[in-house]
């Protein structure tokens, strides 16, 4: 047989395949989600995300120095508010003395080099499991930016880096941002979870922080799963609103998005590997049904592949240990 191309020459043994790779995994493309709960010495399992823990503030600390060890370099913190704390108004949200402002002060204290995100939206803090305030069975939007404002600057004052917005109200990056310039925060970056999808797989998540919506679902604010351009238009306007990285989430049903938002514009993209992808990762790797270090490695590497230039993962730690 003569071939002008044999295309398999490339692949011939793993040296020639390392040096024609195309995408190669580093510590530097991870954002580490970290749970933090109140106590003390406290590290509670989640059942639906096995190997992974809701930790109190001393553990957390504990945490984040390892992980900077490790050259992981940014931790996205989400908070379990207390029950008696939750109202319809989200308050405990912007209290600075509540466990998030806690938390980002007493990580940049024992870490100050590691960059601190924060998660801004109202459902942790909502007696109704809303990413908004609720009126007459309704998400308001004006009135959630209001408090999303309020939040982010509470966090800014807190020492945040990155403050990011999971909410996905209308106008809110743009109010942000001119929140916090008139705050005096002009070194306050905002990640905004631009296309973010209403999802089946944040259910373990909603498990881990006791967040899930206590009545209806998050279809009037979070996008349909069936849409791409919508995608382009919420990251378009959130760039023009000042976001300086953007986010797809969820990633791993969500590649071809990743992709299409790397196309369309010139900010970092960053893509949430989030809690029902682990749980599927895990729930199929105990079962001996697939091989979990390699499913990390590939399901990560694909995000990147897509176009993520940061990808927030629970694996953070399993890939840079696998990584070597
Ligand atoms: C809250 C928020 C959610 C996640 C991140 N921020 C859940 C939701 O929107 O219901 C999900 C993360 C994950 O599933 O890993 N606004």
């Amino acid at each position: 047989m003569y071939l002008q191309r044999r295309n398999r020459i490339l692949r011939a043994n793993p040296a020639i395949r390392s040096l024609v790779s195309e995408t190669t995994l580093t510590p530097n493309d991870f954002i580490v989600p970290l749970f933090i709960d109140e106590g003390e010495n406290v590290k509670t399992g989640i059942a639906s995300m096995p190997g992974y823990y809701r930790n109190s503030l001393d553990v957390t600390v504990k945490e984040v120095k390892e992980l900077w060890g490790m050259g992981l370099k940014c931790v996205l913190l989400f908070i379990k508010c207390k029950d008696e704390l939750k109202d319809n108004t989200g308050k405990e949200a912007w209290n600075a003395d509540g466990l998030m402002q806690r938390s980002i002060k007493a990580i940049k204290d024992a870490c100050p080099e590691m960059v601190v995100m924060t998660d801004v939206a109202l459902d942790p803090f909502s007696s109704y499991g809303h990413d908004g305030i609720v009126k007459n069975g309704e998400i308001v939007n004006d009135e959630t930016v209001d408090a999303l404002v309020k939040m982010s600057i509470s966090h800014a004052i807190a020492g945040a880096d990155f403050v990011a917005p999971s909410d996905m109200m209308d106008g809110r990056i743009g109010a942000i941002r001119e929140g916090l310039e008139e705050s005096g925060f002009t070194k306050t970056g905002i990640m905004a979870y631009s296309a973010k999808y209403a999802s089946c797989f944040y259910g373990p998540f909603r498990d881990a922080l006791d967040s899930a919506p206590g009545f209806g679902d998050k279809k009037t604010y979070q996008m349909n799963y069936a849409n791409r351009a919508e995608a382009i238009k919420e990251t378009l306007m959130d760039v023009e609103e000042g976001a300086d990285i953007v986010m797809v989430k969820p990633a791993l049903a969500y590649l071809d998005i990743i992709r299409e938002v790397k196309d369309a514009v010139h900010v970092p993209v960053s893509a949430y590997n989030i809690s029902g992808e682990y749980a599927m990762i895990k729930a199929a790797a105990k079962m001996g049904w697939i091989d979990e270090q390699k499913a990390i490695i590939e399901t990560l590497t694909s995000m990147k592949r897509a176009g993520a230039d940061l990808i927030a993962t629970y694996f953070a730690k399993d890939a840079v240990q696998l990584l070597g």
